[in-house]
């Protein structure tokens, strides 16, 4: 991953000119950097707050020959890609929030907003857009963010070189990315996922199209699906949801 590199120091998102480029052939791996983005995007049509000089806001162009029910698993892998490759590279220790947030004392430090396209039913090629706010003051966020957001630098109280941390995810990322494609999908990555993630055990309420849904997450299956206990003691499968932990 990342043999072939574009850069751009402001483009409206990453993901967008990766969408263009692996439309035009642009090889696997291909990573798509940029230094600004003027129309970051994030889940559920949010923006994405991208300002110069101080996240890594990049996207990778995959070309993985597994059906298109797969796809949306990638977003798992690259979450324990990321969560290992803070650990390594800054030493901080935040977890993944189903499905696929890195927070840190409940605050958002990257998110992922994967893209697919298809060709009838197998995957012809996904985006996997990455943001991580590294030197973003804390002061620095939106209002609207300041709550929920925070920051490598803010985490560390210093700043962190950003060459070393994208390095780092790339690093992570090519052999739990080979074990998904030879292995079908995201199921031998599962117990690596649960080994970085802080959802399970925790009583939350997922926000679902269906409704909210309260219950204790027990567990995620081989597809990435969480598994919830209700009060009631019936268990109930999330399929995509957004989640808020209670406790
Ligand atoms: C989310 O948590 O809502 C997903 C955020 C994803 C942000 C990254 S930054 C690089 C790439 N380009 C985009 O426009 N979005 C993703």
């Amino acid at each position: 991953l990342g043999q072939s590199i574009v850069y751009r120091e402001t483009i409206d998102s990453t993901n967008s000119l990766a969408q263009q480029l692996a439309l035009g052939g642009a090889p696997e791996g291909t990573l798509v950097i940029a230094d600004e983005q003027t129309s970051g995007r994030g889940r559920r049509g949010r923006q994405w707050f991208s300002p110069p000089h101080s996240g890594i806001w990049m996207s990778l162009i995959l070309r993985p020959e597994l059906p298109l029910a797969h796809a949306a698993q990638i977003t798992l892998v690259a979450a324990v890609a990321l969560n290992q490759a803070l650990s390594r590279a800054t030493g901080v220790q935040a977890g993944i929030k189903w499905p696929n947030d890195i927070l840190f004392n409940g605050k958002k430090c990257c998110g992922i907003l994967t893209e697919m396209h298809a060709e009838f039913d197998q995957i012809h090629h996904l985006v996997v857009g990455i943001g991580i706010n590294v030197n973003v003051a804390q002061d620095e966020f939106p209002a609207e963010l300041e709550g929920i957001a925070t920051s490598l630098q803010a985490i560390r109280g210093e700043r962190i070189p950003r060459a070393q941390v994208v390095r780092t995810v790339l690093e992570e990322f090519e052999p739990l990315y080979r074990q998904y494609v030879l292995n079908g999908g995201f199921g031998t990555l599962r117990d690596a996922w649960k080994a970085n993630n802080i959802t399970l055990g925790r009583h939350i309420v997922a926000h679902t199209a269906r409704g909210d849904i309260e219950g204790l997450a027990l567990d995620i299956d081989e597809f990435g699906v969480l598994l919830l206990e209700k009060a009631d003691g019936e268990r109930e499968k999330i399929y995509s949801a957004d989640i808020t932990v209670i406790n």
